[in-house]
């Protein structure tokens, strides 16, 4: 196994500079390399088997007690954080792979199965990253954590610094977030600033308090974030007992979980976890999609945006896990697109429709795989994931518009009927 994916002895993990490979302890607190102001990523020690020893392991440590064998992020501790000692866990993870017949109809995809993350403790895939950097956050005596966001982090921040503890300091743009998500950062207690800006000059105040005012950054540039969400990849790659698919779907905003994904299949594919790497589909939305028009030209642009879309989640212009996502779609042969508001719209319709529901940005995801079916680029029977990042009541707003709307009614609407309480009524609103 090449010796960089992994250190050789039982030396404690490192952050390495992705960009020029400067190293630094696993304690280190600063958010980005000191010599070069690039991002930091993990490279912990190889664990003490591999391939087949290693799934045995995992495996049996499904379903178990004590608490932190209970997550489906602690339950990959070697590949997460393999010196972690107190670990601040919900539980979190152990999500279902579900299949709904109305979805894969949708998207011309008779094997697409749907990764759930909306199933997590706050209703989205953060918690993963999270109960990782809280940990950490936590190991290192931090005496605050703070993060830029468009609302799922924030709400996670809140609830896991709330059980270590720690103050949280949250930066949302005013008036852009989804009402679940404000409502639960406030009920956990997390300090909320309202910033009169958009996502991305939230983060670069985050960035600056992180690094003036000595607190602990938890965005997803933070690696250790990064190595919890890995387990979205290692937890769906069990259910499916290693046998990889032939790709992952995925919403990108801030491409955090675009790396980790990368990152992750790295890793297992090294490990002898399994046996070919799938492809990754990064999706973003189109008037926010400065990733996908760059995949669009072999990645050799790099250009910021100003984001517009329905989409809160990923309403996002300047990435910044950019270098990592793009080895994350080179490495696994993956690609990078762009889908309309309408296209988010209509999956979402379908998703919610079928029992399953989600927010708006992770209907991304289906409508990236019902686009790439329809261009031929991924095959009929070829077998595909789509990750469904968060739950249906973060954005209840967006909800209640689509079915009430009438000019012009959408073509999924679902409209309620108003009725006196009579019995006549209902019957008549039955046999119409
Ligand atoms: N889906 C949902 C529901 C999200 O909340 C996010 C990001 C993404 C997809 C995109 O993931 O940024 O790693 O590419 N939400 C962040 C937040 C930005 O602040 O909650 P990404």
């Amino acid at each position: 196994m090449p010796e960089a994916i992994f250190l050789a002895g039982d030396a404690p993990s490192v952050q390495r500079c992705a960009r020029c490979g400067a190293t630094s302890p696993e304690r280190a607190v600063a958010a980005e390399c000191a010599d070069c102001g690039g991002l930091l990523e993990l490279v912990h020690p190889a664990p003490d088997v591999h391939g087949a020893a290693l799934l045995a392991r995992f495996g049996s440590r499904c379903c178990m007690h004590p608490r932190s064998e209970a997550s489906g992020v602690w339950r990959f501790r070697e590949l997460v954080m393999p010196g972690a000692a107190d670990i601040m866990s919900h539980p979190e993870g152990n999500t279902p792979l579900l299949a709904r017949e109305s979805v894969r109809a949708f998207a011309a995809s008779a094997g697409l199965l749907l990764k759930h993350e909306g199933h997590n403790p706050t209703g989205s895939f953060k918690d993963r990253g999270m109960t990782v950097a809280v940990t950490q956050a936590a190991r290192i005596g931090a005496r605050a954590v703070a993060c830029a966001s468009t609302g799922n982090t924030s709400a996670s921040l809140a609830a896991y610094a709330a059980q270590a503890g720690i103050p949280a300091l949250v930066f949302v743009p005013r008036g852009q977030i989804a009402l679940g998500k404000l409502s639960q950062a406030m009920a956990y207690g997390a300090r909320t600033l309202l910033v009169d800006g958009d996502f991305d000059e939230c983060l670069r105040l985050a960035r600056e308090a992180s690094r003036e005012l000595g607190v602990y950054l938890v965005n997803s540039i933070n690696p250790w974030r990064v190595e919890g969400q890995k387990t979205i990849v290692l937890e769906l790659l069990q259910q499916l007992g290693w046998d990889a698919p032939d790709w992952i779907a995925l919403p990108a905003g801030n491409l955090g979980n675009t790396a980790a994904f990368g990152k992750a299949l790295r890793e297992a594919h090294a490990l002898g976890l399994i046996a070919r790497v799938p492809r990754l589909l990064a999706v973003q939305a189109a008037g926010a999609a400065p990733f996908a028009a760059a995949f669009a030209h072999g990645f050799a642009t790099h250009e910021r945006v100003h984001a517009r879309t329905i989409a809160s989640a990923i309403r996002i212009g300047d990435p910044a896990s950019w270098d990592r996502a793009v080895r994350a779609i080179t490495e696994t042969n993956g690609a990078a697109i762009a889908v309309t508001d309408e296209e988010i719209l209509d999956a979402k319709a379908v998703i919610d429709a079928s029992g399953v529901g989600c927010e708006p940005a992770s209907a991304a995801s289906v409508a990236g795989v019902r686009r790439l079916r329809a261009a031929g680029t991924i095959g009929e029977h070829e077998r595909v994931v789509a990750v469904l990042t968060g739950h249906v009541l973060k954005d209840p707003e967006i909800v209640l518009d689509y079915h009430q709307r009438t000019e012009p009614k959408p073509a999924r609407a679902n409209r309620p009927v108003e009725i006196g309480a009579a019995l006549a009524e209902v019957a008549r609103v039955l046999n119409g």
